[in-house]
């Protein structure tokens, strides 16, 4: 306690000191930076990389898909633990619905993370235990039921159990990556721009055909000069954060330079994934020489 009462330590809820001792583990970076880099390789731009990302849905697939994983494995080991034997053959069917379910959650998951990891350690670290719990959890599920097709319901129940702890620390942490770490939420959402006129930088300040990035109160905006027209977008971007001032201009889309996504300037909307949310948009006016902006309200279809 420090002299002026206040606690110089806060206490940790039970399962903070597991996580961060898998954060700070620095060996794991050994496997989890190859493997990362080889997903990047392997799904780089594309529908592929889009349909993945969830770029056609509007948010990531990943957390969709582990629901039918957990949600199946869950419900078989219930039925295993708190019904008879009778229900053996349904316990079955769930667990083979979350093999079947598996695969794509995987791929959706390990896309997720690979664009993630480069900028945060812990993410890399945490991404990689997590995928790793969860395929052991698979494993033993499938153990479980190819246990019980030969005739030995308690081993393939008792198979299930141990998958299904298993499985629970691997959604531990999938939660601690998208809720504590931020992976997967448009990185806008908790700043998307003023609905009233703000000054956003002096017009002489602007070069055509250069975005240039202003804050504007607390928002980063990347403004593009392009011949009478000014656009204006919010500058983070809405996939994992990279500043829209920093990539390459291609008509009238701003590429970002972290992993290609590309946004219309005129309105934000997503032309290419992997981000999945439309950049928040800005009208722009000219009041005496000091370029105003004030967010566009997303228009309904
Ligand atoms: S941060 Fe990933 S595309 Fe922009």
């Amino acid at each position: 306690m420090s002299p002026s009462g206040l606690s110089t330590r806060r206490q940790l809820t039970p399962l903070e000191p597991i996580v961060r001792a898998i954060e700070n583990a620095r060996s794991l970076d050994a496997v989890a930076k190859p493997v990362a880099k080889t997903v990047r390789t392997l799904l780089s731009g594309g529908r592929i990389k889009d349909a993945v990302s969830g770029t056609w849905l509007g948010h990531a697939v990943h957390p969709m898909l582990t629901d039918v994983v957990i949600g199946s494995f869950t419900s078989a080991t219930l039925l295993d633990l708190l019904g008879g034997e009778e229900l053996g053959a349904a316990s079955e069917r769930l667990i083979a619905v979350g093999i079947a379910a598996y695969g794509p959650t995987a791929l959706t998951g390990v896309n997720d993370w690979a664009d993630a990891e480069p900028a945060n350690d812990a993410v890399r670290r945490a991404g990689l235990v997590h995928a790793t719990s969860n395929a052991l959890g698979l494993a033993l599920y499938t153990a479980s039921l190819v246990t019980r097709r030969r005739g030995s319901r308690g081993k393939g129940v008792l198979l299930g159990s141990v998958g299904w702890s298993v499985l629970g620390l691997g959604a531990y942490l999938g939660g601690h990556l998208t809720l504590n770490r931020g992976i997967g939420p448009d990185q806008t959402v908790f700043d998307p721009g003023s609905s009233d006129w703000l000054p956003a930088a002096d017009a002489g300040q602007l070069s055509p055909g250069r975005p240039t990035r202003v804050v504007v109160g607390d928002t980063p905006v990347m403004l593009l000069k392009d011949g009478e027209s000014v656009y204006a977008i919010h500058d983070r971007c809405s996939h994992r954060g990279c500043s829209l001032s920093d990539g390459e201009l291609d008509g009238r889309e701003i590429v970002c330079i972290c992993h290609g996504s590309r946004f219309d300037l005129r309105d934000g909307s997503v032309k290419r994934g992997p981000a999945t949310a439309a950049q928040p948009a800005f009208q722009v006016r000219d009041r005496d020489g000091v370029i105003e902006v004030r967010r566009l309200s997303p228009v309904s279809a």
